[in-house]
């Protein structure tokens, strides 16, 4: 998604928006653009490419301009073409504008504001708010910039500049995350924290339908009524270290290595302490504030709908109700039988996915009870659920979700055995918290394997085909090695029920197809086992991922080994994706795709 960035105050504004662009690029985009006021005069510059490309055009800049915005475009409407790149222009020339998010109405706006004779010069959507902006304009910017986001149907995060009001920025969100952020020297909008890290130290998170005014010492909130606000600030925590690559090659790579730390502390204010009463967690003070329910869906996309399919499987044993996981696109689109009795469950590590959250307002509008699990504390999903829940892995970089996922999948569980606890004993959950406690020794166990697991991925990378095979709760998880596999190598990949695979994939079998299983001797382990020989009897390539290595049939069946740790519970499904993600990560270095940022992706999809 695109990315935006804005600085007002008394440093030069041109390394402050060069520097929030290149923290922004893990969000996915392919141009770039800022604007800079100074002495009345508007500079703009765009650049198809990367911001390094940007950054270059910008070499010889000297310019003392303390005011300015930044973009990266994803691109959704029009070509990424220089043309189509922000910032965008008012016919004057006076007002520049930078957008992230889709304006649904923009061409009744268009026709009209044509007809007004005002002359477009891209095929943009957000070019429509610089001229709307233009044409409310009567020489207050943020009065010009109200009148047109009220106009606007669909969503924004928007920062405006006008030459003709050179000491402010205005700033709009609805529906795309926006944040206002504050330090020493000056005020900063930006798309989200990590662009800001190291510069402000405290943010406001604007909420849908809500404007900032920004000027070098003071900020004005006010809503698209023009009631004034005071919205809460918040500390900024993270630090410089956490958004560096720690010496390793890549965001993706480091955050494989952080999952012992964020699996850590991810349970951690989630168990008790062993002897314990279970009801006396804090943990359990979340869920006691669910009113009683029936049944429950459990709604997310990608990779975190991935968690929430291994969540259905471990609470289905818990919990004796309907629980059923769900795209949440789809979600939105099924005659889904929701009521207060239900209870909706929205995983999102960004916490603005706009899919997920329009599942959340259908489900919250038909009176369901939502619980979120974000990592992104004061995002929307996290501001409109009922209740949060947190994972708490920190601030992911690399576009490829990996910590989030296998965090979330730990938090889901742990959440299930909290709203199961009258079906479980207390020995059941104790036993379960001593596996958690050992699982990021586990998980280092696992990683110790790279080496072999890069020399494997050597054979993968010139696959035309992957498939990825299992059963049971190991299956949402072949489901997510596919989606790691084809999202950063750009081999197409498939997860698939391993018993599902003679009703059809199984003509894709030949020896140029490596077909990796997940195999668990607690998950129909005889089953999978037959699977692997009817690959096997069509000369396709097994890689066994499985806690039983040195299983005689594994060895005689499998063309190549990856061992994992052999524990049962919340753990297996994790310990069981560490090597996926290496698998893919090795693999797309193979091939040499830009790993961080694949190409098309972007980390928090805002657009449905
Ligand atoms: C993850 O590898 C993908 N990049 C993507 O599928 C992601 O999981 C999905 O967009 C959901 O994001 P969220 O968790 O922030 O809602």
């Amino acid at each position: 998604m695109c990315g935006i960035i804005g600085y007002i105050g008394s440093e030069r504004v041109v390394p402050i928006l060069m520097e929030g662009l290149s923290r922004l690029e893990y969000r996915g985009y392919d141009s770039a653009g800022i604007a800079t006021l100074q002495d009345g005069e508007l500079f703009r510059l765009r650049q198809v490419g990367k911001v390094r490309d940007l950054a270059c055009a910008l070499q010889d800049d000297d310019s003392d301009a303390t005011i300015g915005i930044g973009h990266t475009r994803w691109a959704t409407h029009g070509a990424p073409t220089r043309e189509n790149a922000h910032p965008h222009l008012d016919c004057s020339g006076d007002i520049a504008l930078i957008h992230n998010g889709i304006i649904e109405n923009y061409l009744v706006l268009r026709d009209e504001l044509l007809e007004a004779g005002h002359t477009f010069r891209s095929q943009t959507d957000t070019e429509v708010l610089a001229h709307l902006i233009e044409h409310y304009f009567d020489g207050d910017l943020l009065a010009a910039v109200t009148a047109a986001v009220r106009r606007a149907e669909g969503a924004f995060a928007l920062a405006v500049l006008c030459s003709r009001t050179p000491d402010r920025l205005v700033a709009a969100r609805r529906g795309s995350p926006l944040v206002v952020g504050h330090s020493s020297t000056g005020h900063f909008i930006a798309s989200d924290i990590p662009a800001l890290l190291g510069k402000a130290n405290s943010v406001v998170f604007l909420a849908d339908d809500e404007l900032a005014e920004l000027t070098r010492d003071t900020v004005r909130f006010i809503d698209c009524d023009g009631v004034e606000l005071h919205p809460p600030s918040h500390r900024v925590s993270a630090d410089q270290v956490s958004i560096q690559k720690g010496g390793y090659r890549h965001f993706m790579l480091k955050e494989i290595h952080e999952q012992d730390r964020s699996i850590g502390e991810t349970v951690r204010e989630k168990m008790c302490h062993e002897g314990e009463d279970v009801t006396q967690s804090p943990f359990f003070s979340v869920c006691k504030r669910i009113a009683p329910f029936n049944h429950i869906y459990l709604i997310a996309c990608g990779t975190a709908y991935h968690a929430s399919l291994t969540a259905e499987y471990m609470w289905e044993r818990i919990l004796n109700m309907p629980i059923q996981s769900m795209i949440a696109s789809e979600f939105r689109m099924r005659a889904a039988h929701l009521s207060e009795k239900s209870l909706v469950i929205a995983v999102s590590q960004s916490g603005e996915t706009i899919d997920t959250l329009m599942a959340l307002r259908r489900a919250k509008s038909a009176g369901a009870q939502v619980i979120a699990l974000v990592n992104n504390e004061q995002s929307t999903i996290d501001r409109e659920a009922d209740v949060s829940v947190y994972t708490h892995a920190g601030i992911e970089i690399g576009v490829a979700a990996t910590k989030t996922f296998t965090a979330q999948i730990a938090a889901l569980g742990l959440l299930g055995l909290h709203l199961g606890l009258d079906h479980l004993s207390q020995a059941d959950i104790q036993a379960e918290f001593g596996r958690l406690a050992l699982l990021p020794g586990r998980i280092n166990e696992s990683l110790q394997k790279e080496d072999d697991i890069r020399t494997i991925a050597e054979g993968l990378h010139h696959a035309r085909d992957v498939l990825f095979l299992a059963r049971g709760e190991l299956y949402p998880i072949a489901l997510e090695g596919a989606l790691k596999l084809k999202e950063i190598s750009y081999i197409h990949a498939e997860g698939y029920p391993a018993g599902e695979m003679k009703h059809g994939p199984i003509a894709l079998i030949d020896e140029k197809t490596p077909v990796v299983f997940l195999l668990s001797r607690g998950i129909a382990f005889e089953k999978v086992l037959s699977n692997m020989e009817e690959v096997r009897a069509r000369n396709g390539q097994i890689i066994a991922v499985t806690d039983a290595p040195d299983d005689p049939a594994v060895k005689r069946l499998a063309n190549a080994i990856i061992p994992v740790p052999n524990v049962e519970g919340i753990s297996r499904p994790i310990l069981f994706t560490i090597p996926l993600q290496l698998l893919a990560y090795h693999a797309a270095v193979w091939r040499g795709t830009d790993v961080d940022q694949p190409r098309n992706l972007a980390k928090t999809v805002t657009v449905e």
